[in-house]
């Protein structure tokens, strides 16, 4: 079932739509055309909200932390926000360190995204669409966008992304929803625990930029091959874990080839004191592990109060400053070429 309701209205009128995906079990979703936010995800059986989130536009604007956006054009870091594409130089926005990270300084989160289709049965979908006009942040191309969420009777929310440019450009969107599986409100999630299906990593400066590495996990404190709670790895003394003060990078996820859309599995929270589980897959080479570190102290949803480590981002990804890696896979995205990726989100309960 799908229901559409005014959200609120931006700062010159524009109505915010809020569309909430139900599923057969009455388990909800809401999607915000406000930067195509997943705005909710509550469990109805278990009264429990999964996503940090708010619920007024005013408080989404003030946000600078992404809450539950659709980010791009190129989620995470683009160093000193250069890159050629074939000789052509680009210079786009850079908001962070001398850096463009999440698209630069007016980004996809804050646009209002069209929505363009409904599709009403008993696994409710909705898809927004943006178009980015050419030069958009500095980024070349007019890149028409889309993504659909859907919500399933096994409570899986799967994000498809599509889009197509007409110049060579890059493109890299990702979903940066801080999950709690404990509940939105349930405070720092370091007794939750996390196995990743990723045996490398990309080491990173002290600003978030591959060294351009692709490193073994194995031995290290970023081997999450076994199931390990988020403390392990925010408290862990590692350099680079001391550097971001917490988690906040990039996994290899296992067996990408970038001829295959299909999506792999590549991480699994999990709740040890009432078992449920957080599966999340993608057809995207990377994941960003974000715990939140930097997240600080505001008001949520329903009285709530968010912090540091109060959520897990699983940002799923091309890797950090691919378009300055070549032997990192590639976010070009052709002018006769059509952009798609997909990741999925399921939550088990017991
Ligand atoms: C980045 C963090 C950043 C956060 C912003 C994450 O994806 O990796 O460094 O602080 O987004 O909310």
């Amino acid at each position: 079932m799908i229901t559409r309701n005014r959200f609120g209205h931006m700062p010159d009128g524009t109505q915010v739509e809020a569309v909430t995906l139900e599923n057969a079990t009455g388990n909800q979703a809401v999607i915000l055309s406000l930067g195509a936010t997943i705005q909710k995800w509550y469990l109805v059986k278990e009264s429990i909200d999964l996503v940090l989130g708010f619920g007024s536009v005013e408080e989404y604007l003030g946000d600078a932390h992404y809450i539950g956006r659709t980010v791009g054009r190129y989620a995470n870091r683009i160093a000193k926000g250069m890159f050629s594409i074939d000789g052509d130089n680009h210079q786009v926005s850079v908001n962070q360190n001398g850096n463009c990270l999440h698209g630069g300084e007016s980004g996809f989160h804050n646009r209002i995204w069209d929505i363009t289709d409904i599709q009403d049965s008993d696994t409710p979908s909705v898809t927004m669409s943006l178009t980015s006009p050419d030069g958009d942040q500095g980024f070349p191309g007019q890149l028409q966008t889309q993504v659909t969420f859907t919500l399933d009777n096994d409570d899986c929310l799967t994000i498809h992304y599509e889009a197509s440019t007409d110049k060579d450009t890059v493109y890299n969107p990702t979903q940066h929803t801080y999950f709690n599986i404990c509940g939105q409100e349930s405070g720092e999630v370091h007794n939750q625990q996390v196995r990743l299906i990723a045996s490398q990593y990309t080491p990173a400066n002290d600003q978030g930029i591959p060294t351009g590495e692709i490193r073994a996990t194995k031995g290290s404190p970023f081997d999450l091959s076994e199931l390990r709670s988020l403390a392990d790895l925010i408290q862990n003394s590692h350099p680079e874990i001391l550097a971001t003060n917490g988690a906040d990078h990039n996994w290899c996820v296992d067996g990408f080839e970038p001829s295959q859309s299909e999506q792999r599995l590549a991480a699994v929270l999990v709740d040890p004191k009432s078992g449920r589980k957080l599966i999340t897959r993608t057809s995207m080479p990377g994941l960003q592990i974000y715990t939140a570190n930097f997240l600080g102290q505001c008001k949520g949803k329903q009285g709530a109060e968010y912090g540091p480590f109060h959520g897990v981002c699983l940002e799923s990804q091309f890797y950090p400053n691919s378009p300055n890696e070549p032997a990192f896979p590639s976010p070009v995205l052709r002018k006769e070429q059509k952009f798609k990726s997909t990741t999925s989100y399921q939550i088990v309960t017991k």
